[in-house]
């Protein structure tokens, strides 16, 4: 009768091993793009994120700020929208693998229709185009790299 079990306990045996060594010996959940391409009406950017993320030594969150405890970052435009519009609206509920992240912008996670009084002040939190510009330039300003008025073509493809 024992006998029958033995089996069983084998297989359960070595799930538990298989799934504690998946466990201790997982690669990095983090796991970067090696160049993104953003297509745009200002002309496509290539935009080498190996060369930034690796090679030149900056941090994730130095453009990440979303460190909101999810596994890996998240697009820049689950928050930073074209327009505030009815997609936004909608979308952005959906586009979030946590309910913490919601409490970046709103007093807590909102469960249904928001009075006008509830709802986050969009003029602090700076529309996609805008977000880009500001992150990409900013650090090039003070860092090295193109920004200001002569510098749109050695981003963006003509
Ligand atoms: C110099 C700025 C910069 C640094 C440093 C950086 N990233 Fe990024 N990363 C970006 C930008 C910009 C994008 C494009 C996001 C978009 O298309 O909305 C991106 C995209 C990503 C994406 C794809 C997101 C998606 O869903 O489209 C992941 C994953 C990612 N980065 C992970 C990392 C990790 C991990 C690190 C640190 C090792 C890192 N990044 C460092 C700027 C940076
Ligand atoms: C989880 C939501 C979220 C994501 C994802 C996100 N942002 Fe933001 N970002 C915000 C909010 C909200 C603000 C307004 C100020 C604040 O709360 O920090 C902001 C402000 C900014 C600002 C202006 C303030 C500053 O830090 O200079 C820039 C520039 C910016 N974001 C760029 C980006 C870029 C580029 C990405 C993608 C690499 C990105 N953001 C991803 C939510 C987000
Ligand atoms: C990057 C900031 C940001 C994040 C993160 C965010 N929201 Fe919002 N949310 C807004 C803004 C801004 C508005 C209001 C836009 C307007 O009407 O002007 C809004 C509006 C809403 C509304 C009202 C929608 C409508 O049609 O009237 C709901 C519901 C909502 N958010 C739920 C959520 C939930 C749930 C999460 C998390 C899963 C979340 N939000 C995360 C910025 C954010
Ligand atoms: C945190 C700082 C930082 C941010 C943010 C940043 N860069 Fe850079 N970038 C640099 C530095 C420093 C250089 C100069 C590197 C060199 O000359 O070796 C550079 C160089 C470049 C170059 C010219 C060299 C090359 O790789 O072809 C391009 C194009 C560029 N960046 C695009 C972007 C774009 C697009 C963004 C935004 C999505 C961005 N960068 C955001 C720091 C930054
Ligand atoms: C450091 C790189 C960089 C430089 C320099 C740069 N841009 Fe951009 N630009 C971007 C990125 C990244 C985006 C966002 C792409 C996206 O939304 O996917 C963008 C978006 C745009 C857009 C599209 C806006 C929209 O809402 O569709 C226009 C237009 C634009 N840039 C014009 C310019 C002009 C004009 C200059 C020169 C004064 C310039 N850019 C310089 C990186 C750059």
């Amino acid at each position: 009768m024992k006998n029958r079990y033995t089996p069983l306990t084998l297989i359960v045996a070595v799930l538990v091993i298989a799934a504690a060594s998946g466990f201790l010996f997982a690669p990095p959940a983090q796991e970067s793009p090696v160049r993104v391409v953003m297509d745009n009406s200002g002309g496509r950017v290539i935009f080498s994120h190996a060369k930034h993320a690796e090679d030149l030594g900056y941090d994730c969150a130095d453009c990440h700020h979303d460190n909101i405890g999810q596994d890996k970052p998240l697009a820049c435009a689950t928050c930073h929208p074209v327009a505030f519009d009815k997609k936004f609206r909608s979308e952005h509920q959906k586009n979030f693998p946590d309910k913490k992240a919601c409490l970046r912008c709103h007093d807590e996670v909102p469960t249904g229709p928001l009075a006008k009084e509830d709802r986050p002040d969009t003029e602090n939190i700076p529309l996609l185009s805008d977000a880009f510009h500001k992150q990409c330039m900013g650090c090039h300003e003070q860092d090295g790299g193109p920004y200001g008025a002569d510098s749109c073509y050695k981003c963006h493809a003509r």
